[in-house]
């Protein structure tokens, strides 16, 4: 989704934003825009007025940073911003910043009542100059510092006529030493530097400048000087203390790596024992108490879990719905937030929700989970970004600590999801006494010997790039289909989704015993079909399928432990992995098909780490 910085402060501003926005690059966009506020030196003392200038191009950042490089703007105040186009094409007309008079405005998100507003203000002469939401927001401001002497009060009577999700970022020439920043269910950060302050849309796009960050609520207007920060919330002033970032900056650069995904890939093993760090006691064989979001209390009085997530973050929460049930004994149910926010579902005060979501921002669990809360349930969110929304509409929240992810396809948040999910069950599972102290030791030891299973598989890389370029690249594949059963089932529809958004080849995950009730009829001699086959319960199962597919001429890609011998026979290619306890195949597994499909779209030249179409933050529906 869209992307803004803004910054205040003693520092010429275009590189700045710029740098930031492209930190930001990974949201997605398809135009990009600035606007600075130039105040000559001694303008103010003769009373002159500051300028305003914007600069707006179409397409990826570097189109806007030729024009400022041929053209640079002067100022020390301004705002930058990456359009996702919602409202209207992305066209320059409709790129932001918005000028209206002595204001120009940045918005991340969708103004409900738009067509309402914009059809009182045509009758009250305006004109609009493009077809965004965002422009009506730029007249009302103007409207209103028509009558206010300052853009903060300008700004809160403006937005009290809207309605819906937004990040706002605003600068005026009439107050050249403000910038005014709101937030309403659309993320957004103030940083807090020393005589200067940033507004951004994420944490990595401030890296460079600060670690101290501030997690405006929804509702909340602030208003930036360059020494100062002041927050409003429904009228009167709030405090709202800085928080410190324990990311670094080099954390968000690509640290000689070709693209982010690939090493993120790479950092998967060391983001899990961040997971696993300080949460996992293996002498009393048990999860710590007050590190996953939940209390004892809750953890023994549940009676149901469901875990609400969409795409990726879907497919980890089926494996720990399995867990959950498995390990702990908790019935338990896994539903996309899209789909169980609009049906009628039961759920009461008995039931934990467990919302998966890695950005914490995603538009339909945020309001799964807030409809949820209302009729009475407790939620626990397991997030990476601290200080996103649904941990704090959460009683509890378990952070992944994956580090910052840069890549549009989740990887290593996967991964890490997984892991704090499975900690969950044996938390569960000790609370309940459901899971005896000798298989929580067993799970855990296995758990902590992970991460160096990971670093095996990933010796594999070369394996997984001559495979993608035979099977996937060479042959031109246009479909491929990933089979799994139990905990592969959801690996195969997380390897299968990996290929769609990154390498643009149709793919389908399916649990393997589904297969003869449909996709089979597909198998032909062109179709690779990935079969997922660690070493567990349904091991001959899935050979049996395998055996099927090759009957029909299907291209095998198995996915096995090492010393398999009865896929390996009938498969065209072979990537081992690591033989681990069967509850934990899933963090080997899902290794070689993140290779598979990064290395596919590497050859294919596909933009990797901002696939078309896709954003990285989806906070709108
Ligand atoms: C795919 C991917 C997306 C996200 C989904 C939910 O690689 O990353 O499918 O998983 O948009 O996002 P979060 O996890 O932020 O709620």
């Amino acid at each position: 989704m869209c992307g803004i910085v803004g910054y205040i402060g003693p520092r010429s501003c275009t590189s700045i934003i710029v740098e930031g926005l492209r930190k930001l690059e990974y949201r997605g966009y398809d135009s990009a825009g600035i606007a600075v506020v130039d105040v000559s030196p001694g303008a103010q003392a003769k009373g002159e007025q500051a300028k305003l200038h914007v600069v707006r191009a179409v397409g990826k950042l570097g189109k806007l940073d030729d024009v400022l490089r041929e053209k640079p703007v002067p100022g020390t105040v301004g705002v930058g911003h990456t359009r996702w186009a919602t409202h209207g094409r992305p066209t320059e007309a409709n790129a932001h910043p918005h000028l209206v008079g002595d204001v120009a405005v940045v918005h991340n998100g969708i103004l409900e009542n738009h067509v309402e507003l914009r059809r009182e203000l045509l009758a009250k002469g305006r004109k609009f100059l493009s077809e965004t939401d965002t422009e009506i927001a730029a007249h009302l401001i103007d409207i209103a510092l028509q009558t206010e002497s300052s853009l903060l009060v300008a700004t809160q009577r403006a937005l009290a006529q809207v309605r819906g999700a937004f990040a706002i970022v605003v600068v005026s020439r009439r107050e050249p030493d403000v910038i005014i920043a709101a937030r309403n269910f659309s993320p957004l950060v103030l940083g807090v530097g020393e005589g200067e302050n940033f507004a951004a849309s994420d944490v990595p796009a401030l890296l460079a400048h600060t670690r101290d960050f501030i997690f405006l609520e929804d509702g909340d207007v602030a208003e930036l000087r360059a020494e100062k920060i002041t927050i409003m919330h429904a009228g009167q002033k709030v405090e709202r203390p800085s928080k410190r970032v324990d990311w670094s900056p080099t954390q968000a650069e690509k640290q000689g790596y070709k693209h982010f995904m690939l090493k993120e890939i790479f950092e998967q093993p060391t983001a899990i024992e961040n997971t696993l760090r300080g949460r996992v006691i293996l002498e009393t064989a048990d999860i710590e108490e007050g590190e996953v979001g939940v209390t004892a209390a809750l953890a023994k009085s549940t009676r149901r879990v469901i875990l609400l997530a969409c795409g990726t973050s879907h497919h980890a929460a089926i494996a720990g719905r399995n867990w959950i049930e498995s390990i702990a004994k908790v019935p338990a149910q896994v539903e996309l937030a899209s789909e169980f926010r609009y049906r009628d579902a039961i759920v009461d005060e008995h039931d934990l929700i467990v919302a998966v979501s890695q950005s914490g921002e995603t538009a339909d669990t945020l309001a799964a989970v807030k409809d949820a809360k209302r009729r009475g349930a407790k939620i626990l969110a397991v997030v990476n970004v601290v200080g996103s929304a649904i941990p704090r509409v959460a009683d509890g929240a378990f952070y992944t600590h994956a580090g910052p992810e840069i890549g549009v396809a989740s990887t290593k948040c996967f991964t890490a999801q997984l892991a704090a999910l499975l900690m969950l069950a044996v938390y569960l599972g000790r609370r309940r006494g459901t899971l005896t102290e000798e298989r929580s030791l067993s799970l855990l030891q296995h758990l902590c010997e992970i991460p160096s299973a990971m670093r095996e598989v990933l010796e594999e890389a070369g394996t997984c790039q001559k495979v993608a370029r035979r099977q996937l690249v060479a042959t031109d594949a246009r479909d491929c289909l990933f089979l799994g059963r139990g905990l592969s089932f959801p690996i195969a529809l997380e390897g299968a989704l990996k290929l769609k958004e990154i390498s643009y080849v149709h793919a389908e995950g399916y649990a393997a015993g589904e297969m003869k009730h449909g996709p089979i009829a597909l198998i032909d001699a062109q179709m690779p079909v990935i079969v997922v086959a660690p070493n567990d319960s349904h091991y001959e199962k899935i050979a049996s399928n395998a055996q099927e597919v090759r009957a029909r001429e299907g291209r095998i890609i198995a996915i096995v432990p090492k010393g398999d011998h009865t896929i390996a026979q009938i498969a065209q290619e072979v990537i081992h992995v690591p033989d681990v306890d069967p509850e934990l195949t899933p963090f080997v597994t899902v290794v070689p098909l993140q290779l598979l499909s990064y290395y596919a779209a590497d050859l294919k030249g596909t933009d990797v780490d901002q696939p078309r179409n896709l954003a990285k933050t989806v906070t709108v529906e």
